[in-house]
Formats: structure tokens, C-alpha cells, sequence
């Protein structure tokens, strides 16, 4: 046998019996005329004692870091016991050994805290697969798919495969293509996501079907983005938006269970997509702590406080006149806040990523006073009311933006979660699940993907989500055409909902999906509206449009981010530490060197001509 126990196992129960071990050097450390090595595999770390007759051979045959190595030898326990590592009692000491593999030295040190940068270390990938932290992350990936699996089987879905040498399928992103051989001037395009084929086999009659499968989007890379990801993808037929929500947060709460051991019994909050754009100026709020927006400038709005806010801003101080909007936070027990520190926070929202002009605040001392940057312009009396409208209490500090609706929405939550991380309210393994419901169904692109195009709708989540039913008579009814592109929020697609939901986790979109069109004439409704005519929606999606005439039942489903979800988890804002294989930003596999130039005989073949402008 090539090897009787692994370097994990052993203990101070294993003591006086032989085993046979395989695995790397960790560490080589000399003593005089004996030598203790380190040997790891993927299971752990067991020291090895070589006597004074086996050092002699190791002298003739020297062993480095990560050296390959077999050692038979007697379970004994250790004089100096490790604490920190299970094996820590014993150590192994050898009767033989046999080097099976020798290494150069590795270009940086396969340990927790390396010296190797990150570039290096994706060159080297499959070194840096060795470390702890990264193996880590990937059996907990593991355990997230496995938990997934077992979830899904007991509820009956069926695991099945779909194409990846597929047509286009619209997921907002760009798509991969492959030039087809046997059909020159032809090309397939990579999956974005399995969207069509999923629905197809709801037509078939596969009415619970999952997949964890891989999905390819050619768009700009973030921490939480790669060109290539996986999405654990579902769909049911015969049911409602609620039988889906429950289904699949019972999903979340089953991975929890297994993987964090966590029991989360809590309701999982909803909320409606205007409300979480109100409240917190984005689509995937982190609910773990409160800081609310309150909209001073918008008394109209369902969901901003009183009527009399307005009143209360209006004043002399230009800056609010003049903004389109103006928001405030209440950060909770920092009026003590010195001037350096709220001239820094100034600073950090006129930072070009953030952009904003300046930063007006309040603070709401303790004694029941109120001290603000704008002192000059408003009374007391008016500080507190505003104060009081951004729910703060005594010892908070009232921090207000203004400028441009959007941006200002963007910036207000941009603050709130950077004082959220601050104040030590974003805690890991502190897990808030969170649906955000009733998604619009139509976004206005003033420019086509490709900067062409004079402003059209695109479809949010994507072409295939069912309008709110009360909704389906004003899509139907108007013409999708703007007439004035700066006022497209006045035409009346700005307002049709869609039946679509995303589930966010801790302020990260973890999945999204929806209950989908199942009727011909709907969908092609939906795609006049997205501004494709009978012979292009043919083009694209003659067959799902066929298919809906073959008895296609009521369907809907959802997509989680496998590696998103896992990146969650694993307490990490990077995707790529649990990818075995990532790609960088700029979408390069260093390691493998990929993409590269191909040759010419494969153009050749492909009949296919490189011109590149
Ligand atoms: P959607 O496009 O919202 O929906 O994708 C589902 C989830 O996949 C994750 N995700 C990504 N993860 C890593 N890198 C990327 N580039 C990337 N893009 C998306 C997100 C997202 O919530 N077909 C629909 C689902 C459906 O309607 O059933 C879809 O793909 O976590």
C-alpha cells in the first residue's frame, strides 16, 4: 500500500503502531545529528523523526521544501507537544523513507501567511492551492454544493445538463462566441446562463430541475464578477412567486445549517424594490444594521417621513434649494464626533468615486443641543426637526447629501455602508437574508450596449419575466416608443413591475429569478417592447416561441451565485478565493496564459481571416 494513514490522523491513541505516510515537506529542521521534518497533505501536518542512520542518507540525498516523500516508520509520542495542530502529541520515528519527487524551490512559501503577491500566486496557482486558507475556502465550496444537492434531491429536483455551444442567451452581458468548423461564418455563443433551456424543459414536463453550472458573461470584472462563474440554477412549474421564495430560502437556511452550523430561524425579510431604494438608496441593501435613508426632499414619496420635511430644508442655504435631492443618515452615537473626523468623512464622499460636492451634518449632543455645519442657516428648532425626521436620538450624528437624485442616493448608501464596516456593525458569520421584491420590469438604456442607439428598454432581470398582472394591460396598451429621452421616467414603462426577486445576503445580490411569461402572445408582446420585430424575435427565439405552443405550463425559478454565495461564507469580498482556477481582472488565466494568439491553420480550418483594427 502506497501510503496506511494520512498526515492528518494520527494521535496519541496511535502510539507503538507502524504506518506508512505520503505528502510534501513543510519544513526541515536539523539538529545536530537527527532531523524533524514536516510532511503535509491535504489532510494535515505530522512531524517525522529521522535518527542518527537515516540523517546519513538524508545528507547524500538533501530534502527541500515541498520534496515529495514516503516514511514508514513507528507512531511515538513527542517530547515537546504541539497544542496548535492535532497531530501536536506524536511524531513518526522512521525506520525508511524514499524521496518520490524532488521540487525546485517554490517562489513563495506554501504557509497561512505567505510572502508571495497575488500575481505570483496565480502563476503558481497550483502551489497556492496547497496553503490551508485556500484549500479552506474550496472544501467549503464543496460543502455548499454538496448541502445544495442533497437539499434539491429530497425536494425533488432533477439534476440535468444543458448545452454550453448554444444561441444567445440575454443576460445583460456580452457574449463568449465559438466559430463553428463544420459551419463556416457561423458561431455559437457561451450560455450566460441556461435561462431557455430550463424553460424548455418546463415545456417537457421536468417540473423541478437544478443544475450548479457554469455560465459565461463577457463584462467588466469586479471583486464579486468573473468572466466565468457558477450559478446554482432552478426552475419549477406549477407554482407561485411565494412557493419559490419559501422553496429557496429554505435552500439558504439548509446550507447555513450545514456548512456554518447555523440555525436561522428568523423570518426572511422582504421588501418591495422601492422600498429598498428609498430606505437604503440601493437594490441590495445590508440589513444588519439600521441608518435609513431619509429623503428630506421628496414629501410626496410613500416612503419618506412627513409632509412638513420640505419645509423644514427650505431655508437660506443654497446648496439645498438648488439640489435635486437631499438625503440624511443618522450615524448612531458619533456626535461626539471631533472636526477632524467629520472633515475626513467630507473628504471621503469628494472623492471621485463618490463625487459629491461636500457634506453637511448635525449633531445631536447629549445634553439635548444641536451643532451643525449649517448653524447659520437654521434654527435649533429646524436642526432638531430634521434630526428627528432621520431618526436620530440624542448622541447621533445627522449626516445629509445633496446634489443629483441619483448619484446622491448612491452616495447617501455608499456612506451609510462605509460607516456600517466603521462602527463595526458589518460583522462576519452576522448573517441577514433579505428578498427584494417587485423589481421594475423595464430599464431605460439611453445608449445601446454597443454606444449605439438612441435610448430603448431593456428588459431588468430578463425578457422572459412576467409583468405584475395588473401591469399587463399598460405594456399591451402603449407603445414603447420615448419621445423625449430626458423625460423617459414619465412614460408609462417607467412604472410596469415585473414578477422578479433577488435575494441579497448581507448586502450582496446571492440570486435572482422570476415567474416567467408562458404564453405566445405575451412574450411577444414583451419583445415588440424591447424593440425587436416578428422577424428578429423569430431569429433569436423561434424555438421558445414554438415550444409555447405545445402546451407550456406557469414556471418561474431562480439562479443563486454559487461562487458569490460561497465568497459570503467564507467571510471574503472576493469570488476568486474560491475558484480553484480564477481568472484576473483583466479576465487572464496567468497560469495557463489564456486567451492566446491561435494558429493559423486553425483560422484556416475555420475559414476565417484575422483582421484586427
Ligand atoms: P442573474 O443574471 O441575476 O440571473 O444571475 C444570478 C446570480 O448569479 C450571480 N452572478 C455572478 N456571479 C459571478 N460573476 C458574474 N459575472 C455574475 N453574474 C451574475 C449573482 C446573480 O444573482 N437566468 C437568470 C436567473 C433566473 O431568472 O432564473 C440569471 O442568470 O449572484
Amino acid at each position: 500500500m502506497f501510503r496506511t494513514k494520512t498526515c492528518g490522523e494520527l494521535s496519541i491513541a496511535n502510539v507503538g503502531e507502524t504506518v506508512t505516510l505520503a505528502g510534501w515537506v513543510q519544513t526541515v529542521r536539523k539538529f545536530g545529528a537527527i532531523t524533524f521534518v514536516d510532511l503535509r497533505d491535504r489532510y494535515g501536518i505530522t512531524q517525522l523523526l529521522f535518527g542518527e542512520e537515516l540523517n546519513k542518507d538524508l545528507e547524500a540525498n538533501p530534502l527541500g521544501r515541498e520534496f515529495v516523500l514516503q516514511a514508514t516508520g513507528t507512531v511515538t509520542e513527542r517530547s515537546s507537544k504541539n497544542k496548535n495542530i492535532p497531530t501536536g502529541e506524536i511524531e513518526i520515528t522512521l525506520s525508511s523513507f524514499m524521496i518520490l519527487n524532488k521540487s525546485e524551490v517554490p517562489p513563495f512559501k506554501i504557509e497561512d501567511d505567505t510572502d508571495g503577491g497575488d500575481d505570483l500566486r496565480m502563476k503558481y496557482r497550483f502551489l497556492d492551492l496547497r496553503r490551508n486558507p485556500v484549500k479552506k475556502n474550496l472544501e467549503l465550496r464543496y460543502a455548499v454544493g454538496r448541502s445544495t444537492r442533497n437539499y434539491l434531491h429530497e425536494n425533488n429536483f432533477m439534476d440535468i445538463e444543458t448545452p454550453f455551444l448554444i444561441k444567445s442567451t440575454p443576460e445583460g452581458a456580452r457574449d463568449f462566441v465559438v466559430p463553428s468548423r463544420m459551419n463556416p461564418g457561423q458561431f455559437y455563443a457561451l450560455p450566460q446562463s441556461p435561462q431557455t433551456f430550463k424553460q424548455l424543459l418546463m415545456v417537457s414536463g421536468y417540473d423541478r430541475y437544478y443544475q450548479i453550472v457554469k455560465c459565461f458573461r463577457d463584462e467588466d470584472l469586479r471583486a464579486d464578477r468573473q468572466p466565468e462563474f457558477t450559478q446554482i440554477d432552478c426552475e419549477m412549474c406549477f407554482v407561485e412567486q411565494e412557493d419559490i421564495l419559501n422553496m429557496f430560502e429554505g435552500l439558504v437556511k439548509r446550507i447555513f445549517k450545514d456548512v456554518k452550523n447555523i440555525d436561522y430561524t428568523e423570518v426572511v425579510e422582504r421588501m418591495t424594490w422601492e422600498e429598498a431604494m428609498w430606505q437604503f438608496g440601493n437594490d441590495k441593501p445590508d440589513i444588519r444594521f439600521g441608518m435609513k435613508l431619509c429623503n428630506l426632499k421628496f414629501p410626496s414619496h410613500t416612503f419618506t417621513t412627513k409632509e412638513s420635511i420640505a419645509d423644514l430644508i427650505t431655508g437660506e442655504f443654497g446648496m439645498f434649494n438648488d439640489a435635486e435631492t437631499v438625503i440624511a443618515i443618522a450615524v448612531p452615537g458619533c456626535a461626539e464626533y471631533t472636526r477632524k473626523q467629520t472633515d475626513e468623512l467630507a473628504e471621503w464622499v469628494k472623492r471621485p468615486q463618490i463625487g459629491m460636492k461636500g457634506l453637511v451634518f448635525i449633531k445631536c449632543n447629549a445634553d439635548g443641543t444641536y451643532k451643525s455645519s449649517v448653524d447659520k442657516f437654521y434654527t435649533e428648532d429646524k436642526l432638531k426637526a430634521i434630526a428627528d425626521a432621520a431618526g436620530a436620538k440624542a448622541g447621533d450624528l445627522v449626516l445629509i447629501l445633496a446634489g443629483a437624485e441619483e448619484k446622491t442616493r448612491k452616495a447617501t448608501s455608499d456612506l451609510r455602508m462605509e460607516l456600517g464596516k466603521r462602527l463595526g456593525l458589518r460583522k462576519d458569520n452576522d448573517f441577514k437574508l433579505l428578498w427584494v421584491l417587485d423589481f421594475p420590469l423595464f430599464e431605460f438604456a439611453l445608449e445601446d450596449q454597443d454606444g449605439g442607439g438612441a435610448g430603448r428598454w431593456v428588459a431588468r432581470h430578463h425578457p422572459f419575466t412576467s409583468p405584475k398582472p395588473s401591469d399587463i394591460d399598460t405594456m399591451i396598451n402603449n407603445s414603447p416608443k420615448v419621445e423625449d429621452l430626458e423625460k423617459y421616467l414619465e412614460h408609462p414603462y417607467a412604472n410596469i413591475k415585473a414578477n422578479a426577486y433577488d435575494m441579497v445576503l448581507n448586502g450582496n445580490e446571492i440570486g435572482g429569478g422570476s415567474i416567467r411569461i408562458f404564453q405566445k402572445e405575451l412574450q411577444q408582446k414583451m419583445f415588440a417592447a424591447l424593440g425587436m420585430n416578428e422577424e428578429e424575435q423569430q431569429h433569436k427565439f423561434g424555438f421558445l416561441l414554438g415550444a409555447f405552443e405545445y402546451g407550456a405550463p406557469p414556471h418561474g425559478g431562480l439562479a443563486f451565485g454559487f461562487d458569490r454565495l460561497c465568497s459570503i461564507l467564507g467571510g471574503s469580498e472576493s469570488i476568486r478565493d474560491f475558484i480553484a482556477f480564477p481568472k484576473n481582472n483583466s479576465g487572464r488565466d496567468v497560469m495557463i496564459d489564456a486567451p492566446s494568439a491561435i494558429d493559423a491553420k486553425q483560422f484556416d480550418e475555420l475559414q476565417i481571416k484575422l483582421d484586427l483594427k
